[in-house]
């Protein structure tokens, strides 16, 4: 039996299931108190207590003999008066207990501020107004609150893009011309989800993800990607793929081919021609074979960076942006050297590096 002691109260408050998943791993043993007889939102309780509603007269003294009997050491309480009651009961009670997070509220604030933070820093326009523009200008700046927004719900998807490259990614939509966003490798669907929502607001286009979520024999990544190959045989994609698809279905106007790259790109040219894509779960989304932003984050050997480059490129539009993660790459050098081969080629005007991911903008003259 552990000695580390949660008493969660009230238990039927979906609030506390992250903390109490953490409080778990930790080793504690978790008892859900609750007044009511509402099943508690936390799964798979050591114990359960009743407990008077914190308002009625004989809770404290109802509380203070839980915490004995079930010899509690730390409590959580999401809801804020509970919260606020504990927090001046345990300054008068014998025995001490650890009151667990700051206020509800004010956790709800510490969430939340890094985004007004990260919205704060894409103030200065001096970048975007740097580069040579297309027919289309720059487009305005988003307000604190947007980019708040999209920095709040980036973070709430999964994935394996950063802040920093959030930033780009909005920088280089204010600057897209208009077509299709396309994504080679969304996984969970951070970066799609971020571009989606972007292409949505400057009405660039319709956003396709192409992704296998599944493992292959053509999904090695190369001897240096070793870790990272035999990672990926025990990842169960088919749960990747339906919060992928969650996430695609509330963000509008983003669908998706389930495919390898290499086999995707004919049922891209395909839906140009027809002029749309359907893809089960998601509304029809209009395709004009055209790429506004291609973004390449799949399979990173050399190989298949370049076959991504080859089969993809010569849909990107004058002024459009081709984006390959993982240029800095600590499992292989697929990407740099495939990145490395554009810089020196004369089809880009402007690049630049930000996070792992190399930024190339298509010369308007430049056709391959
Ligand atoms: C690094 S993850 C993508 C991360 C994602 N962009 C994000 O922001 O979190 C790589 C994804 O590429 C996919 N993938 C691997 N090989 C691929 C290929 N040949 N074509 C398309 N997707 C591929 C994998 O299934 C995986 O979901």
């Amino acid at each position: 039996m552990s000695t580390l002691r949660l008493l969660v109260f009230p238990a039927t408050m979906d609030s506390a299931i992250p903390f109490v998943r953490t409080a778990r791993s930790l080793g504690f043993e978790i008892v859900g108190a609750s007044s009511v007889s509402t099943a508690p939102a936390i799964d798979e309780l050591d114990d359960r207590v009743h407990l008077p509603f914190v308002s009625e007269a004989g809770f404290d003294h109802a509380f203070e003999a839980a915490l004995s009997t079930h010899r509690i050491t730390h409590v959580l309480a999401p809801h804020h008066v509970v919260w606020s009651h504990l927090n001046g009961l345990r300054r008068r009670l014998a025995a001490p207990f650890f009151l667990c997070s700051p206020h509800p509220f004010a956790g709800h604030w510490a969430a939340f501020s890094p985004s007004l933070e990260w919205a704060a820093r894409q103030a200065p326009d001096a970048f975007p107004r740097s580069l040579a523009q297309s027919p289309r200008g720059l487009a305005p700046a988003l307000t604190e609150s947007q980019l708040a927004g999209l920095h709040r719900s980036f973070l709430h998807t999964p994935g394996e893009t950063d802040e920093d490259k959030l930033a780009a990614l909005y920088t280089i939509s204010r600057l897209a011309p208009a077509g299709d966003v396309v994504e080679i490798g969304s996984l969970y669907g951070r970066s799609a989800q971020a571009l989606s929502w972007l292409a949505g607001h400057y009405r660039i286009g319709a956003t396709l993800c192409v992704d296998p979520w599944t493992v292959s024999e053509k999904s090695d990544q190369g001897p240096a990607a070793r870790l990272v190959n035999e990672e990926a045989a025990h990842l169960d994609f088919e749960q990747i793929f339906r919060n992928f698809l969650a996430t695609a279905a509330s963000t509008p106007g983003t669908s998706y081919i389930r495919a390898l790259s290499d086999d995707a790109i004919a049922r891209y040219r395909e839906s140009a021609d027809s002029g749309s894509l359907h893809a089960d779960g998601l509304d029809p989304v209009p395709v004009t074979g055209r790429i506004a932003l291609l973004h390449i984050d799949g399979n990173h050997r050399y190989d298949c960076v370049r076959a991504d480059i080859r089969n993809w490129t010569p849909h990107l539009a004058d002024y459009g942006w081709l984006m390959l993660d993982d240029y800095v790459w600590s499992f292989g050098d697929g990407p740099r050297r495939a990145g490395d081969e554009l810089l020196s080629g004369g089809d880009f005007d402007y690049a630049f590096v930000l996070s792992d991911t190399l930024f190339l903008r298509r010369a308007p003259a430049a056709r391959t």
